[in-house]
């Protein structure tokens, strides 16, 4: 009965708020906006969520979250919590390299792996399949395609694969050749310019697979895979 109060009382919150109150930076980017623009409308349909990059705040780790932790009261797993609280149906799964992120709580599991390492990801995600994949780990563009290459055929049919600050000039021709590979056989790339967002749209002859740029800030860039 607790849990069920919780979790509709957490729903009426909107995502913006719930991330201030867990404290991820999500916000600061601007991901958050839209996010909740994104989900919004399958907010209570959503069942699982994974999001590689939980939050470490070892020093000198690779995307720490250190530094932000000092002026911010940051401890690992904000933005999984934040999920969590606005997803009322789901359960929260989060996958990290650096041990200080694994924790339990109530609908959230955490794992320890490389997301670069498809064995390790095999391991510890075993038959899982998601509605929402994030890649908020290593932010290095490699990392992001070894990560994609791993993961994206979890993604539930109509669900979103989406990684944070990509570098848009440099991605294109990589998801170009790596999403085919990753998912799909034959591709049909076209690109756009719409308003200010410069957008790209993927299509598949049997399977439609949008995907979409969105050019947040300077540096705050989204690739966003629809399935
Ligand atoms: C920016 S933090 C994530 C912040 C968190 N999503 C939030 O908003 O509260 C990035 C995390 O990615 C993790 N990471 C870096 N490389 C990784 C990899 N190859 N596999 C899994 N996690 C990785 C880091 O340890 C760090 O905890």
């Amino acid at each position: 009965m607790k849990k069920i109060t919780k979790r509709i009382a957490a729903k009426n919150n909107t995502l913006h708020k719930l991330v201030k109150k867990y404290g991820s930076d999500k916000i600061k980017s601007g991901y958050v906006d839209f996010y909740n623009h994104l989900f919004e409308p399958t907010r209570d349909e959503v069942k699982t969520v994974l999001e590689i990059g939980i939050g470490t705040t070892v020093p000198h780790a690779k995307s720490s979250m250190y530094d932000y932790s000092i002026n911010n009261s940051y401890k690992p797993g904000a933005s999984l919590r934040a999920w969590r609280d606005y997803f009322p149906n789901a359960h929260i799964y989060g996958g990290d390299i650096q041990l200080d992120t694994q924790f339990q709580e109530e609908h959230i599991t955490t794992f320890l792996f490389d997301s670069r390492n498809g064995n390790e990801c095999e391991t510890a995600l075993g038959d899982l399949t998601f509605d929402i994949i994030i890649d908020d780990g290593n932010h290095d563009e490699m990392s992001q395609v070894r990560t994609m290459y791993n993961l994206i055929r979890r993604v539930n049919p109509g669900g979103f694969y989406i990684i944070e600050d990509i570098t848009p000039g440099n991605f294109t021709p990589v998801y170009k050749q790596v999403i085919p590979f990753a998912l799909l056989s034959k591709t049909d790339l076209n690109t756009t310019t719409h308003n200010s967002e410069l957008r790209f749209t993927y299509s598949q002859i049997t399977t439609n697979v949008t995907v979409d740029i969105y050019i947040l800030q300077p540096h705050e860039n989204l690739l966003v895979l629809k399935l």
